[in-house]
C-alpha cells in the first residue's frame, strides 16, 4: 500500500484527495496545522494525522520523522497547503504568501526526500495554480488575465519552477504541478465561484498515482499540460 502524506488535508482539496486516495488503498498522513481540525479529518476517512505546518521548519522535521518511524518510506507527497495572500499588498501578507505557497514546498520536499527515495516509485505533487502561469495572466482570454491576486500568482509561480527545478535534480523522483481547476472551498468563498472539492481532487489523485514510467517536471490541470 504506498504511504501518502498531504499537506493541508484537513479540508477542501486536500481532504477531498485524501478521501479518494484512501478509497484507493493508500495509508493516508493528513497533514494539518491545527491538530482538532487534523485529527477529525482523519477519523472522518479513517486515515492518520500528522502536525504539520509548513512554515514551521521543526513541525515539518517533527512529522517526517514520525513517517520515518511507522513507515520507514514515502511513496507520494502532495504538497496541497496553500494561502491566498489576498488583501493588501505589502511586505508582511508577501512574506505569508511565500513563506506558505512556496517556501512551504522547500520545506516539506527537503525533509520529505530521504523517505522519497526509499519509495519503489515515488511522486511528488505541487497543488499550483493556473494564476502563476506567465501564459495564462497575458493572455486576455483566459480568466487569470484579470486576476488582482499578485502575491499568490507570484508564490504560485515560484511552487512551479520549484517543481521544474526538483524534476531536473532529483531524476529518481516524479514531479508534477497541477491547477486543480477553480473551487468552490473556503479559500474562494468570498468570490462564490468553482465546483465542488471533489471534481478537483480527482485531477491531483490523477498525477499522484502515476507509474513509474510517468512524466515528471510537468504543469497541468485536467486536460493535460499547461503552458508556462
Ligand atoms: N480553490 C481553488 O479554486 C484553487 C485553484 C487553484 C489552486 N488551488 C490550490 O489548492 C490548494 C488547496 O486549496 P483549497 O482551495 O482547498 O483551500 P482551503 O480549503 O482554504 O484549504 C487550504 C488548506 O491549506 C492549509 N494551510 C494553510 N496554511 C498552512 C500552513 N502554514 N501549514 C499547513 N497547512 C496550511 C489550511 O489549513 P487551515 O484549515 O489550518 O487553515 C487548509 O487545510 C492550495 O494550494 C490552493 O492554492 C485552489
Amino acid at each position: 500500500m504506498p504511504i501518502t502524506l498531504i499537506t493541508g488535508a484537513n479540508k477542501g482539496i486536500g481532504f477531498e484527495t485524501a478521501r479518494q486516495l484512501t478509497e484507493l488503498g493508500h495509508v493516508v498522513y493528513i497533514g494539518a496545522r491545527d491538530a482538532e481540525r487534523g485529527e477529525k479529518a482523519a477519523a472522518a476517512l479513517g486515515a492518520r494525522f500528522v502536525q504539520l505546518d509548513v512554515t514551521d521548519d521543526a513541525s515539518v522535521t517533527s512529522a517526517l520523522a514520525t513517517i520515518d518511524s511507522a513507515e520507514g518510506r514515502l511513496d507520494v507527497l502532495v504538497n496541497n497547503a496553500g494561502v491566498l495572500g489576498a488583501g493588501v499588498t505589502d511586505g508582511p501578507t508577501a512574506l505569508r504568501a511565500f513563506d506558505t505557497n512556496a517556501v512551504g514546498v522547500v520545506r516539506v520536499t527537503e525533509a520529505a526526500l530521504p523517505l522519497l527515495r526509499k519509495s519503489p516509485n515515488p511522486t511528488v505533487v505541487t497543488v499550483s495554480s493556473s494564476a502563476g502561469s506567465f501564459w495564462a495572466v497575458t493572455n486576455p482570454d483566459r480568466p487569470e488575465f484579470n486576476l488582482p491576486l499578485a502575491l499568490y500568482s507570484a508564490s504560485k509561480s515560484a511552487a512551479t519552477m520549484l517543481t521544474v527545478q526538483y524534476a531536473k535534480s532529483q531524476p529518481g523522483i516524479k514531479f508534477n504541478a497541477v491547477e486543480p481547476g477553480t473551487t468552490a472551498t473556503d479559500m474562494t468563498a468570498a468570490f462564490g465561484i468553482g465546483r465542488a472539492p471533489e471534481e478537483s481532487a480527482k485531477v491531483v489523485v490523477h498525477l499522484a498515482t502515476l507509474d513509474a514510467d510517468g512524466p515528471t517536471g510537468t504543469f497541468q490541470d485536467e486536460n493535460g499540460e499547461l503552458p508556462w
